[in-house]
């Protein structure tokens, strides 16, 4: 089932969100509905307070082309960085049509745990690692928009407020 996404701003946009104490059948149709909610958009990942569920729960597929890989991450934690930094536009489900450069580390290594509470690890790179910081920062109530400056970041505020306004209007 698709969700409405929230859009900045909201404040569940800016509250980090509970950890997952158990993977409980609740957790599992949330799972799915972020990840249907997420291609439908289309996007390459959605953390679920974009969904207004305040856990630690973010879906991701960074492929361009070839098979699908969906994946669900649960009480996900960067535990290594690299030096080596990396610079994207970003952009965010929750702030449509608005893009701006992004510097984060080029490789993380993230640990979390599965659908069947097993836990994982691995290292991403490339446009994997930006989503899942991205994605992560969403868990603590970060937004992209707030590694800008304040005046870049007040006039992508102001172009939400309007968008909401008039999505408000049109019912
Ligand atoms: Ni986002």
């Amino acid at each position: 089932m698709i969700r409405p996404i929230l859009i900045h701003p909201d404040p569940r946009l800016k509250k980090p969100c509970d950890p997952v104490a158990e993977i409980t059948a609740e957790v599992r149709i949330l799972a799915k509905d972020m990840l249907d909610t997420m291609y439908d958009a289309p996007g390459i990942g959605l953390a679920a307070p974009q969904v207004g569920v305040m856990k630690r729960v973010l879906v991701m597929d960074c492929i361009k082309d070839g098979p699908p890989r969906p994946m669900v991450l649960i009480n996900p934690r960067v535990v290594w960085s690299s030096e080596e930094s990396s610079s994207y536009e970003e952009g965010c489900l929750s702030i449509p049509d608005q893009y701006a450069e992004v510097r984060r580390p080029a490789d993380v290594r993230v640990e979390w745990v599965d659908l069947d509470g097993a836990p994982q690890d691995e290292q991403f790179t490339g446009l994997w690692a930006t989503c899942v910081q991205h994605e992560i920062d969403h868990l603590d109530g970060k937004l992209f928009i707030d590694y800008l400056g304040p005046l870049k970041r007040q006039m992508i505020t102001r172009k939400m407020e309007k968008l909401k306004r008039e999505r408000a209007r049109q019912g």
